[in-house]
């Protein structure tokens, strides 16, 4: 067996002399210093800090070297190998940082953007205001009731005392459905709902009926063979003119503001008997002079026409199978396009059929 070598100079020989173990460490930190994103560095990592990295063999081989070269060797490639883990963890703070402020920046969300590219709908006026119309009534206990578009002439006239041959039904120009004998028209008014709750509840009933009617009218500013009625209803014990008077004043003023009250003109319908056409006190001028004279809401009047109302002929409670010696009732019923037409200042019925958006949208998304 041989001895050692003395000769051999373990420290000064590659690849562990100074200069190799330098030449190691310049190489990883500058693989360190290049690395430009975390993956880089992670691959860095491995090539110049991992245990097969030249620095990792390097350490691997001080433990075959002769005892009195360990020292130095170990020292050399120790604080060569701790420059680099200290320039890995440098840069891999600084990495981090970089990436969290990309993040930062790409996930900014800028609240200056528009946000209303996208248009958004409007319930159509006539169903918001006959909701708030109904809501006046459902507010002191009434109940809402709803009849069919296409109804039963004997409900739309013989129950409400309009016979075949009177007069007054040609006062509303009807459309009539195919074949004729079959007797089926299209409402021309909410008050076959009328009948239609007598005729299957008791008393006391309190109803609205808000809904579409037909008639064959022109299609022009102030007509339109469709549009909205809504119908009141009150039949109980012992009711008279004056709760029909102080239920459209409050009506009047849930939909015109206060102080906004109602004036009886003697009229005449089939169903009502004494009968009265409602007028509003004109919610502009509020009927007051000087500003009356040249009012353009009123025209001067300083009264608006509003509807019909009356107090419920017994003739039709009697139709409609209502006791009429024990019951009386009232009833009204107002044009619902025309009452939100002064409500908003709207000049042209048409306005409400055409389906132009920017009419809708000007209401709103109210509720
Ligand atoms: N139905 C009538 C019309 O369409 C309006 C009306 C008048 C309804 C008087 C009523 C009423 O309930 O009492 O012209």
């Amino acid at each position: 067996m041989s001895g050692p070598n003395n000769e051999y100079d373990p420290v000064q020989v590659t690849p562990l002399g100074a200069a190799e173990v330098e030449a190691m460490r310049d190489d990883a930190l500058a693989a360190i210093a290049a690395a430009s994103d975390l993956d880089a560095l992670k691959h860095v990592r491995t090539e110049h800090a991992g245990d097969r990295s030249p620095l990792g063999l390097a350490n691997r081989e001080i433990g075959a070297l002769p005892p009195a070269a360990r020292k130095e060797v170990g020292a050399r490639v120790g604080q060569a190998r701790g420059a680099v883990n200290q320039a890995i963890a440098a840069r891999q703070a600084e990495l981090d940082t970089e990436a969290e402020e990309r993040m930062l920046a790409e996930e900014t969300v800028d609240v200056t953007l528009p946000w209303d590219r996208t248009p958004r709908g409007a319930r159509h006026p006539i169903t918001t205001g006959s909701e708030r119309i109904a809501d006046v009534f459902v507010a002191m206990g009434w109940e809402v009731a709803e009849g069919p578009l296409v109804e039963a002439e004997w409900l739309n006239f013989d129950a409400l005392n309009l016979g075949p041959n009177h007069p007054a039904r040609t006062m509303q120009d009807t459309f009539w459905t195919e074949p004729a004998e079959n007797a089926i028209v299209l409402r021309t008014h909410t008050s076959p709902v009328q009948a239609r709750t007598m005729l299957t509840r008791e008393p006391p009933i309190y109803v609205v009926c808000p809904g579409r009617v037909f008639r064959t009218d022109e299609y022009d500013a102030t007509h339109s063979p469709m549009f909205h009625q809504v119908e009141g209803l009150v039949v109980d014990e012992g009711i008279t003119m004056a709760q029909l008077k102080g239920s459209l004043d409050h009506f009047a003023q849930a939909m015109f503001g206060e102080g906004i009250v109602t004036r009886f003109r003697p009229s005449y319908f089939p169903f009502t008997e004494p009968s009265a056409e409602v007028d509003l006190v004109c919610f502009v001028c509020r009927g007051q002079q000087p500003t009356m004279a040249s009012c353009r809401t009123c025209r001067g009047e300083g009264w608006i026409e509003w509807g019909g109302c009356g107090v419920v002929n017994p003739r039709v409670l009697t139709a409609c199978g209502v006791d009429a010696s024990k019951y009386t009732g009232f009833a009204f019923g107002m044009g619902i396009d025309r009452t939100l037409m002064f409500r908003h200042g709207i000049a042209d019925l048409r306005s409400f059929f055409e389906g132009d958006v920017r009419f809708t949208t000007a209401f709103g998304s109210e509720i």
